[in-house]
């Protein structure tokens, strides 16, 4: 049983990351904190809420930060639309916020947990993590490990060289990855050409029937816009779940090992995820001479099981179909 905190700004795949961590017996939702991203906290914090009401997720929820650490705030509203999470239709919330902040709940559950139980699941900007860091550092010890989608080591989807949720606080996402823990990076190398939700996934949702498949289905109708018309990609990606997914079954994914610097400074690359892998046999090293070298600590998933990550998604909402009715 793997214990999660998803630290996500709901946002489209965001909810099914919700819904199929939700509905995985392997996995035990500890809580889940919201953050500024695809569209302001106010709005990520109640479609969270939202979609825990409607379907039947009952685990805390916390607030997290409005906006990055350093830079300017920059929202993704031209993919997810006026309220992060357009297309379905939510009933309001009807369950209160945990009352603490997301930094203080991410905290305090590591914390209180025994060491290296806890894994935690940034799948939006990583400033609610980059402040935890900050505001108690024990927790880079504590914590079992970090899958987080974000970044790319080819190209980016809001810069050529950037990925969204690095690029919205590449000084959080610095802190995170310059963190001695055990990193494992899903970016949209993966998640954007091959965790589709392609006709075959999505007649196997909609053979569930019920508004759990109609929220889904809604869901990628609307994205199918936005990511089929801005971004030029053939069906609806699912980012986010893929993290729970891995986390459910490691089998699911490939990985290699690397390190991984995020730019900051960048004239055309401020948030690119520089990755140096292994397998270059450490050819390369940052700033170009050996003495620069690290560890390659950092995993980089490559490749993903399409079928057994549809198997994963259809199960989940199958089960939160019969705990429903
Ligand atoms: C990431 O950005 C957001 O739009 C998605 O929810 C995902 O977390 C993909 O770049
Ligand atoms: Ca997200």
């Amino acid at each position: 049983m793997e214990k999660i905190i998803l630290d996500c700004d709901p946002g489209h795949d965001d909810a099914i990351a919700i819904l199929l961590a939700a509905g995985n017996p392997n996995i035990d939702l500890l809580g889940i904190t919201t953050v500024s991203g695809n569209h302001n906290v106010e709005n990520t914090t109640r479609n969270a809420l939202a979609v825990c009401t409607a379907y039947g997720v009952k685990v805390p929820v916390a607030k997290g930060s409005p906006g990055p650490m350093i830079a300017d705030q920059v929202l993704a509203i031209e993919i997810h639309g006026e309220t992060g999470l357009d297309g379905p239709v939510l009933p309001p919330a009807s369950f209160d916020l945990d009352k603490r902040h997301a930094v203080d709940f991410i905290i305090e559950t590591v914390m209180a947990h025994e060491p290296k139980t806890v894994t935690l699941v940034p799948v939006g900007p990583y400033t609610n993590i980059g402040l935890a860091i900050r505001k108690e550092p024990r927790i880079i010890e504590r914590v079992k490990r970090v899958v987080a989608m974000g970044g790319a080591y080819t190209r980016g989807n809001i810069t050529p060289a950037a990925e969204f949720n690095i690029y919205a606080d590449a000084e959080a996402a610095d802190v995170m990855f310059r963190a001695n823990w055990d990193v494992t990076m899903i970016g949209l190398d993966l998640t954007q050409t091959q965790a589709l939700a392609t006709p075959d996934l999505q007649n196997r949702v909609r053979a569930i029937g019920g508004s759990i498949s109609k929220f889904v289905l809604d869901i990628w109708e609307f994205i199918a816009t936005t990511h089929g018309g801005l971004l030029q990609i053939d069906y609806p990606a699912i980012h986010d779940a893929c993290c729970v997914a891995a986390l459910i079954d490691p089998t699911i994914i490939t990985t290699e090992k690397a390190d991984i610097r995020v730019e900051t400074a960048g004239r055309w690359t401020r948030g690119m995820t520089v990755c140096n892998f292994e397998k270059m046999g450490g050819m390369h090293h940052f700033g170009g001479t050996a003495s620069e070298q690290t560890d390659f600590r950092h995993t980089v998933a490559m490749k993903l099981d399409h079928p057994k990550f549809c198997d994963l998604i259809v199960d989940s909402l199958e089960r939160l179909t019969k705990q429903k009715t």
